[in-house]
């Protein structure tokens, strides 16, 4: 057992009948980290979460949270829930909904209140507290699930898509709440998100899974450099001329125009690379206006992994 992680799953397998959701998962999520989870739609990512806070059963391998089995009261007191969907009781003010699940987590009725002052507080609920969260909007809806979490004052936060149906303004405002409790209470975040360009600004190391499998998992900075080792950005006067003398040679494994006027380029061999460019150049009798490498993004790494590159 590693210490330094808050979650670690060996061979975790979840089958419903002849449907392998979760197809032995090894996941290693470090402390104090933030840490995503990408995957297309079905590819299990909350089957995994659910097997994580113990609501389902794996039928096979193993999940420890916080060095605890998952589902124990141990792994359990350390970890908060805010669910894909979250459902609450719509009658109940904001106020008595948070002192309710408050106490669910085991508080005392005092301890309670004060727990969900400070956190209707800092999610910016603090004039709705007395408003029915039946009338809340999906932003507010939300950040009440993301309190309902955090109520007993878990190490570990697991996010099930927590920025889907959220406006710019909420998305921004909650990843700034995310990285505030990284960076002031070291909580490990294990989140999920399909929006890869907001997922980039806040995680520290990434699993990316497919059919129930992990496909990639390292921090962002090592996939990146992974992904930009071969791939190239050239900007030329004439693309046009330039792609078709670049078309079929052996150098290249991957070569497309976009609409910014790029040409993107996929060689393992840059030494080679270089001469048939400039060769083309010098032949079509075009000038450079930029070659160099190009950055990844976190959405590129998931196409590469996910084998939809061009
Ligand atoms: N209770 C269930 N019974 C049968 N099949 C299920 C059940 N729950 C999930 N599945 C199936 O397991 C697979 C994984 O689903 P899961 O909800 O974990 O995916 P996901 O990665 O969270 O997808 P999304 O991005 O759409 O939220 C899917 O094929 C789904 O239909
Ligand atoms: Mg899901």
């Amino acid at each position: 057992m590693d210490n330094d992680l808050m979650i670690e799953t060996r061979g975790l397998t979840k089958a419903f009948g002849d449907l392998v959701a979760v197809n032995g998962l090894d996941l290693r999520v470090r402390k104090g980290r933030i840490h995503g989870f990408v995957g297309p739609n079905g590819a299990g990512k909350t089957t995994t979460m659910k097997m994580l806070i113990g609501s389902i059963r794996g039928t096979a391998g193993e999940a420890f949270v916080n060095g605890h089995p998952a589902g124990s009261v141990e792994a359990r007191r350390s970890l908060g829930y805010s669910p894909e969907r979250p459902s609450f009781y719509w009658d109940m003010t904001a106020w008595d909904y948070l002192v309710y699940m408050s106490r669910l987590s085991g508080m005392g009725q005092a301890a309670a209140e004060k727990r969900t002052k400070e956190l209707l507080v800092w999610l910016d609920l603090g004039r709705f507290y007395n408003a029915r969260v039946g009338g809340f909007s999906a932003g507010m809806k939300q950040r009440l699930s993301l309190a309902q979490a955090m109520a007993h004052q878990p190490q570990l936060l697991i996010l099930d898509e927590p920025t889907a149906n959220l406006d710019p303004d909420g998305r921004m405002s909650l990843m700034e709440k995310l990285l505030q409790l990284r960076r002031e209470q070291s909580l490990t975040i294990f989140i999920s998100s399909h929006i890869l360009p907001e997922l980039e600004q806040l995680v520290d190391a990434v699993t990316l899974i497919e059919k129930g499998r992990t496909v990639a998992e390292d921090s962002v900075e090592t996939l990146e450099q992974e992904v930009t080792l071969d791939r190239y950005l050239l900007k030329t006067t004439n693309n046009e001329a330039i792609l078709a003398a670049l078309q079929g040679e052996p150098c290249i494994q991957g070569i497309h125009l976009d609409e910014k006027g790029f040409i993107h380029l996929r060689s393992s061999d840059l030494a080679a690379l270089q001469k048939r460019v400039i060769d083309a150049v010098v032949r079509s009798d075009v000038l450079i206006e930029h070659f160099g490498r190009e950055q990844a993004s976190l959405q590129d790494i998931y196409l590469r992994t996910m084998g939809k590159e061009r």
